[in-house]
């Protein structure tokens, strides 16, 4: 096995546009268990894109990218499906920026996922999620590219949202060399992108090595508290929010979370009136990742009308739910929030 032999067929996006899955989602609303669930997730995820009145807030765990996922969102982006992102860093840096800066993730031969050769993988600087492959030489380059950008930066802190505009602002001024990219999409759009644990990324890389130059004088901080308080603003402006969430981790607490923290602000604020979430964890280890949003409601984070689990991998499940909301086309005319704008006008401390 050679290294270009390994990485010759890259993973290509799944395009909601090409695939009107209604017909399909409507019989399933008809059958039972999963398919039934799944059916009303996409239900109330169009009826969140129905609802002028609801901000919606996409929250991103897991390999959703590397996976094909990537152009589901961007265009959940483009249509105004969306108007905040939390997410893993590893979904929008070491992930979409890393395609953004030309890099791709590629389809892992099947026998690979024995893990048999995984001491053959390291030894050319392959890198293996599952059944893709990316070469680690190329990551060590999107490493490098955020040491550029954090220390381009005037030193202080900075919310990973302000962070990650810089990166869309990079890719504005280097050309993206892909089509398709929510850093930049979102740059373009005015859709914060929180990262709550930037350093656990590629990012971290590029501010370790950032850190370590600058010794004792001044340097660029990422301030999560900062974040928070930022997406609680969104919150408090925008009282009907609905939660689209894939996987569980940081990003669904971060995103319900911000109930609560308006509250404590004094604000008066309404439970996430509309509720999804796609994962294969489940409730039995108590773990926030697999806690129902029944669960939820008793923290008063999530409402209880319009919440729905859907137990699946996320690549089954995405295409159906995304595609079916984008098909019934009620996204049409529903405005551009443009949320950076509001968060920029009040500048936080
Ligand atoms: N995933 C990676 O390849 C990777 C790479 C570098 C850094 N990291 C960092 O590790 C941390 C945790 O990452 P994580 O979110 O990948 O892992 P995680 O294990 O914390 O995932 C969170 C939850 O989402 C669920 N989930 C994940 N992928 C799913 C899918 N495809 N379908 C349905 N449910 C799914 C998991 O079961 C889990 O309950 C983050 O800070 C991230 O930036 C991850």
């Amino acid at each position: 096995m050679t290294k270009s032999e390994l990485l010759t067929t890259p993973i290509e996006h799944y395009d909601i546009t090409q695939h009107n899955v209604v017909p399909i989602v409507e019989a399933m609303s008809k059958m039972a268990f999963s398919a039934r669930d799944l059916a009303r997730a996409a239900e109330i995820t169009d009826m969140m894109v129905r609802d002028r009145s609801c901000g919606i807030i996409l929250c991103l765990a897991g390999s959703l990218i590397s996976a094909g996922l990537k152009k589901v969102f961007v265009d959940m982006i483009r249509c105004n499906m969306v108007d905040a992102i939390v997410s893993t860093g590893a979904n929008i840096v070491d992930q979409d920026f890393f395609e953004a800066l030309g890099f791709k993730h590629y389809i892992g031969e099947e026998k690979l996922r024995s893990g048999m050769f995984d001491a053959e993988l390291r030894e050319l600087m392959i890198d293996r999620i599952y059944d893709t492959l990316i070469d680690e030489e190329e990551l060590r380059v999107c490493d490098d590219v955020m040491r550029e950008i954090t220390d381009s930066l005037e030193p202080r802190p900075y919310s990973s949202r302000e962070f990650i505009r810089e990166m869309g602002a990079y890719l504005q001024e280097k050309g993206s060399k892909t089509s398709d990219s929510i850093v930049y999409e979102a740059y373009k759009s005015g859709v914060p992108i929180f990262v709550p644990a930037f350093s656990d990324c590629s990012a971290g890389f590029g501010l370790v090595a950032h850190l370590h130059s600058r010794g004792d004088g001044p340097k660029v901080a990422i301030d999560s508290g900062k974040d928070f308080y930022e997406l609680t603003r969104l919150k408090i402006q925008n009282p009907t929010t609905g939660l689209f969430m894939i996987g569980g981790g940081v990003p669904k607490n971060f995103a319900q979370d911000i109930v609560v923290a308006a509250d404590i602000l004094g604000h008066e604020a309404d439970m996430h009136k509309y509720a999804i979430q796609i994962t294969v964890a489940d409730s039995r280890d108590g773990a926030l990742s697999g806690s129902t949003l029944k669960e939820a409601s008793s923290w008063g984070k999530v409402d209880l009308a319009y919440e729905q689990m859907v137990y699946s991998e996320a690549t089954l499940a995405v295409p159906l739910i995304v595609g079916y909301a984008y098909h019934k086309g009620n996204w049409k005319n529903r405005p551009s929030r443009n949320w950076n704008n509001i968060l920029d006008a009040v500048p936080v401390g």
